[in-house]
């Protein structure tokens, strides 16, 4: 949450920050600032309440200055309402020193009390202007914003990204973090800071990602990283894969409606070597995990979200393929119950960030417990992949609008290859079903094509449901899972009730929400499926219907049992069971943003979210 950026070289700094604010703009957007240290060694800011636009409107009438050195912030508030006054860049030191920050400083109470007691006067009520405040005070100690900035982390408590620009400093811009990412990008006379690349990546695709508890000083030709103890590091650089035209809009008329055209692509990449056509699948990146001859006896999922319902669409699939038991968990509950982990025990981390806070601190607690770590992440250089024993990227490429799609596909993909590689490996899945499953592989990202062309379709069903107040999702088995990513893209992007149910325990409680109108969507099964799925969920149907539901099934082309009991029927190409899910969720996603738009809501942005959650 929130992004930052940091320039210095030759450009016009205010260009290079408010582009790459622009890119970051996904992390936060209640308010936005930039500082800039002019030619004429000053230093100029301005900040505003409200999306970038608000600010850009202001600095295409009126320019900060032709300096080349800048720090700027996008904002998604912690501590302090989204006003001018506690937006960042946070001034001290007279207005000499300018410093932004992402994350909590836990302990900011006790140190504003000691500031307000040395004389220091507060404008914002935020946690972040005491580091400004410290760090001006000891840079007048130190004349140095490196040491100065080493002085100030050591006492912060919590997590941040801090970076700071200094009159007195000129030419340099110094960043610390803890808990919080920060990435440098490397230019030939220039040099760049980002929450991440997507900030820098029209300029270069060459980059660092800091460690944890790391300070960076960065001019226009030198990069140099220290840890907080002042002993010098030389982080590892890497190659950014895609370039500035991937996170661009191309045409589309939001974010989300290119992403979800992306769903094919992204599954097909995230295959792109890893599975041959005798369903062999080869994942190199994994065999760290198995050094020593090491087992895994138990796999357990961590995610926050979408990713979380990605995760358990991974676990069905790994425990069917590979015979391990698998479970999953929220971030957030698993560190807190004292999870009997250890050797043996593989954590899956799921996120697309890499960044999420949550994870992150999960990932951290099995790991120190004595557990293997594997990331499923979409983001090179990210903390989480950096922090795991190993990564398994998905290739969704850049991922913009607030609400996850094409992400969510890619994970599913990951953690089904993951499955087949463990079956594989232990000898449970075989040749002739890994062969099938290389099929159903092969086929899947026309598949998905056919269902991304539903959109008209799907808007036109939006189009009359606006005024809708509640929706309900149903689901069975892979189906379940599918059920909650609808119900979740309707929250956040149309703000309307919604909630998926496993379709089994409509009849513990949920069925009693039925009343004449309620839009329930039911993902049904297909009727080849051996099991008997099928049948009990087109009995659930029946029931929904005679209380008067309004029924919007995703049924399987041919579906001929259905029909009768539907109101809508959105069709899905012949698929196995676990492609399925894959292909009922596109229509689901296409929902919610319709919907969003039809209520004129802001699709890629949605109200109170930020793409990245990097505080807890
Ligand atoms: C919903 C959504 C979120 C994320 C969740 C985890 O559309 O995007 O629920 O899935 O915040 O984020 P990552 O995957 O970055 O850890």
């Amino acid at each position: 949450m929130c992004g930052i950026v940091g320039y210095v070289g030759m450009r016009a700094s205010q260009d290079v920050l408010m582009g790459g604010l622009k890119r970051l703009e996904y992390r936060g957007y209640d308010s936005a600032g930039v500082a800039i240290l002019s030619t004429d060694g000053g230093l100029l800011a301005h900040k505003r309440a409200g999306k970038l636009s608000v600010l850009a409107d202001d600095l295409d009438s009126r320019p900060l200055s032709s300096g080349t050195t800048g720090i700027a912030h996008t904002r998604w508030a912690t501590h302090g309402a989204p006003t001018d006054a506690n937006a960042h860049p946070h001034l001290a030191d007279g207005g000499k020193l300018a410093l932004i920050h992402n994350g909590i400083i836990e302990n900011f109470q006790e140190l504003k009390a000691e500031l307000v007691a040395g004389g220091e006067e507060f404008l914002s009520e935020t946690d972040s202007e005491v580091a400004a405040l410290m760090l001006a005070r000891e840079f007048r100690t130190h004349s140095n914003l490196t040491t100065a900035m080493q002085a100030v982390v050591g006492k912060l408590e919590g997590a941040f990204t801090l970076l700071a620009v200094h009159t007195d400093a000129p030419g340099v811009v110094v960043g610390a973090r803890r808990n919080s990412p920060l990435v440098v990008g490397l230019g030939d006379g220039e040099n760049f800071l980002g929450s991440d690349v997507a900030a820098f990546v029209a300029y270069t695709q060459k980059a660092l990602a800091l460690g944890q508890d790391q300070i960076v000083t960065i001019t226009p030709e030198s990069v140099s990283v220290i840890t907080f103890e002042g002993d010098p590091v030389t982080p590892a650089e890497f190659t950014i894969d895609w370039d500035a035209s991937a996170a661009e809009k191309g045409g589309w008329s939001s974010f989300m409606a290119k992403e979800i055209s992306e769903e094919p692509e992204a599954v097909a990449n995230t295959l792109r070597g890893r599975l041959g056509a005798d369903g062999v699948v080869t994942l190199p990146e994994l065999d760290v995990l198995f050094a020593g001859d090491a087992t895994i006896s138990r796999i357990i999922f961590i995610a926050c979200g979408t990713a979380a319902y990605a995760a358990m669409l991974g676990a069905y699939a790994i425990e069917k393929w590979s015979g391990i038991p698998v479970s999953v968990e929220l971030s957030h509950e698993f560190r807190y119950r004292d999870p009997a982990v250890g050797a043996g025990t593989l954590v899956v981390s799921v996120s697309q960030s890499g960044e999420t806070m949550d994870t992150l601190m999960a990932v951290r607690y099995a790991a120190e417990k004595g557990a293997k770590t594997l990331s499923i992440c979409n983001t090179q250089g990210a903390t989480i992949p950096r922090e795991s024993d190993a990564a398994l990227y998905t290739f969704a490429g850049p991922e913009v609008a607030v609400a996850s799609t094409k992400a969510f596909l890619s994970q599913v993909v990951a953690s089904y290859l993951l499955g087949m590689y463990l079956g594989q490996r232990n000898g449970v899945l075989g040749e002739s079903e890994s062969k099938k499953l290389a099929d159903d592989f092969d086929a899947l990202p026309a598949q998905l094509e056919e269902m991304v062309e539903t959109g008209p379709r799907i808007k036109e069903l939006a189009g009359w449901m606006a005024d809708t107040r509640s929706v309900l999702y149903l689901g069975r088995h892979v189906g379940y899972p599918v059920a909650l990513e609808g119900a979740l893209k309707l929250k956040e992007l149309a703000y309307i009730h919604a909630e998926g149910f496993a379709a089994g325990e409509l009849k513990h409680g949920p069925i009693a929400l039925i009343e004449p109108g309620q839009i329930v969507f039911v993902i049904v099964p297909s009727p080849r499926d051996p099991s008997s799925l099928h049948s009990k969920v087109v009995s659930n149907i029946q029931e929904i219907r005679a209380r008067g539901a309004r029924v919007i099934a995703i049924a399987e082309k041919g579906d001929a049992a259905v029909l009768p009991f539907a109101d809508e029927v959105i069709q899905i190409p012949l698929a196995s069971s676990f492609m399925e899910p894959l292909l009922a969720v596109v229509p689901l996603h296409i929902f919610g943003m319709e919907l969003a738009g039809a209520k004129g809501l802001d699709i890629d942005q949605p109200r109170n979210l930020a793409k990245s959650v990097t505080v807890e």
